[in-house]
C-alpha cells in the first residue's frame, strides 16, 4: 500500500536531525553533517504533503491559540500580548502573559492550602532562549532526549506567554530537574486535579506522545482563560489538538512482548519516539504498537539500518510493528488500514534510539 520506502521515516529524521537548528518531529538522528543534510534535503519536499494537519491557521493573540510541531506562534502576537514579570524562589525572572500570571497565583495559592508548594520554572521564551535551551539540552543528554523534550525555536508554547513551566518546593528544597521532578506522581496528580478550575490544561500528558509529539512533561501547563473548557478537555482525556478538531486518537495499545536485550524502560523509551513520530499528521493515526522481538537485532538488519540512516556506527537495530489508519491519501501513503507495519530504530554507541525508517528494509 505504501508509495514510498522512507518518506516518514525521513520525516522523523528530519526533525530530529534539525534539533539543534530546527526540528519539527521526534526522533533523532546522527549528528553527522553528512547524515543530515542528504536527510533534510530529501525530506522538506515531502514534508508539507506527509505531515500537515488539516488546514489550522490563526493570527494575532488568542487564548486558545494553538503552537505545536507544525504550527507556530501566530502573527502578530507579540504586538498583542501583555505580560508581567516575577521573581522566582531561586532568583531567576520570569515574564507571563497578565491574566495567566493571575490564574497561575490563584493556583498556586489552593495549592499552597493543601501543603503543596510550587514555583515558575520558565514561562514566556523568546526565540534565542528556545534556542539555547534546545543546544544545552542536546549538550547535557542528547539530541535523542532533546528532540522529545524541547521544541524547535518558533514552534514552542513558550512563546505564547501561555505555558508555564512548575517546579516543586518540597521540605523547603526547590525541585527543578525534570528527572527529579517526575518522581513525584503524586503531588503532580494533585496539581493537575486543580488546573481546569483555573483555566490551565496539561500540555503534554502521559500516553498522547502520538499526538502531542513530546513525552509526557507533568511540569507544563497551558492557560486557556476558560475553566468549562479546560474541564472538558480533562474530563475528556483529551489533548488540546483533539479538542480543537485538528487531530485523532487512535487510542494506541503498546505491546512491549519480552526481551532479552532490552529492558523495559528502554521499550517504552523506544515506543514513546515512534508514537512522537505520528504527531502532527492528522492523516495517519496510531491504533496499536507491538515489539518485533529480539531476533531482529541481526547482522544483516544492522548492515540494512546503516545503509538507510546512512550512519556506519549504529551497533544495535529495534523494530516495532504498527497498526495504523491513514484516513487521507497522501504521497507516502494510500489511505486505508496498515498492519504490522515496521518502524526501524538503530542507536550508536552514544546516542539514543533514532528511527531509521519504515516498511521493510531490503538490500
Ligand atoms: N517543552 C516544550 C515542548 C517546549 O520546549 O516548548
Ligand atoms: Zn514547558
Amino acid at each position: 500500500m505504501r508509495k514510498i520506502i522512507c518518506t516518514a521515516a525521513v520525516l522523523a529524521m528530519l526533525c530530529s536531525a534539525l534539533a539543534g537548528c530546527t526540528k519539527k518531529d521526534e526522533a533523532s538522528v546522527s549528528s553527522e553533517a553528512p547524515t543530515t543534510q542528504a536527510v533534510t534535503s530529501v525530506t522538506t519536499e515531502n514534508e508539507t504533503s506527509e505531515t500537515a494537519a488539516p488546514e489550522y491557521h490563526q493570527e494575532g493573540f488568542d487564548y486558545l491559540a494553538l503552537v505545536n510541531k507544525t504550527e507556530p506562534l501566530p502573527e502578530g502576537w507579540e504586538e498583542a500580548l501583555e505580560t508581567v514579570h516575577m521573581t522566582n524562589s531561586v532568583g531567576d525572572d520570569v515574564e507571563v502573559e497578565k491574566k495567566a500570571y493571575d490564574a497561575y497565583l490563584e493556583l498556586k495559592a489552593e495549592l499552597e492550602a493543601e501543603g503543596i508548594y510550587v514555583d515558575l520554572d520558565s514561562a514566556r521564551r523568546s526565540i534565542a532562549e528556545q534556542q539555547r535551551i534546545m543546544d544545552d539540552f542536546t549538550e547535557k543528554y542528547g539530541i535523542d532526549y532533546a528532540s522529545k523534550t524541547v521544541a524547535e525555536p518558533g514552534y514552542s508554547e513558550h512563546h505564547t506567554g501561555l505555558a508555564l513551566d512548575l517546579y516543586l518546593i518540597i521540605d523547603g528544597k526547590d525541585v527543578v530537574l525534570n528527572e527529579e521532578m517526575i518522581q513525584y506522581p503524586e503531588i503532580w496528580s494533585v496539581i493537575h486535579s486543580r488546573l481546569a478550575d483555573h483555566g490551565f490544561i496539561l500540555r503534554y500528558p502521559e500516553d498522547k506522545e502520538h499526538i502531542t509529539g513530546y513525552g509526557y512533561e507533568p511540569w507544563h501547563i497551558r492557560y486557556i482563560d476558560d475553566a468549562e473548557k479546560a474541564k472538558e478537555i480533562t474530563s475528556n482525556g483529551m489533548t488540546f489538538e483533539e479538542y480543537l478538531g485538528i487531530a485523532t486518537d487512535g487510542k494506541p495499545t503498546v505491546d512491549y512482548g519480552s526481551s532479552e536485550l532490552f529492558s523495559e524502560d528502554e521499550l517504552k523509551e523506544t515506543a514513546v519516539q515512534v508514537k512522537c513520530s505520528f504527531a502532527g499528521s492528522g492523516r495517519r493515526v496510531l491504533n496499536k504498537l507491538k515489539y518485533a522481538g529480539d531476533e531482529m537485532n541481526t547482522a544483516d538488519n544492522l548492515k540494512l539500518a546503516k545503509e538507510y540512516g546512512r550512519n556506519e556506527d549504529y551497533t544495535q537495530v529495534i523494530a516495532f510493528l504498527a497498526d495504523f489508519t491513514v484516513t487521507e491519501e497522501s504521497k507516502s501513503y494510500d489511505a486505508g488500514e496498515y498492519k504490522d507495519y515496521p518502524c526501524w530504530l538503530a542507536r550508536t554507541e552514544d546516542d539514543g534510539w533514532e528511527i531509521v525508517t519504515w516498511g521493510e528494509m531490503n538490500e
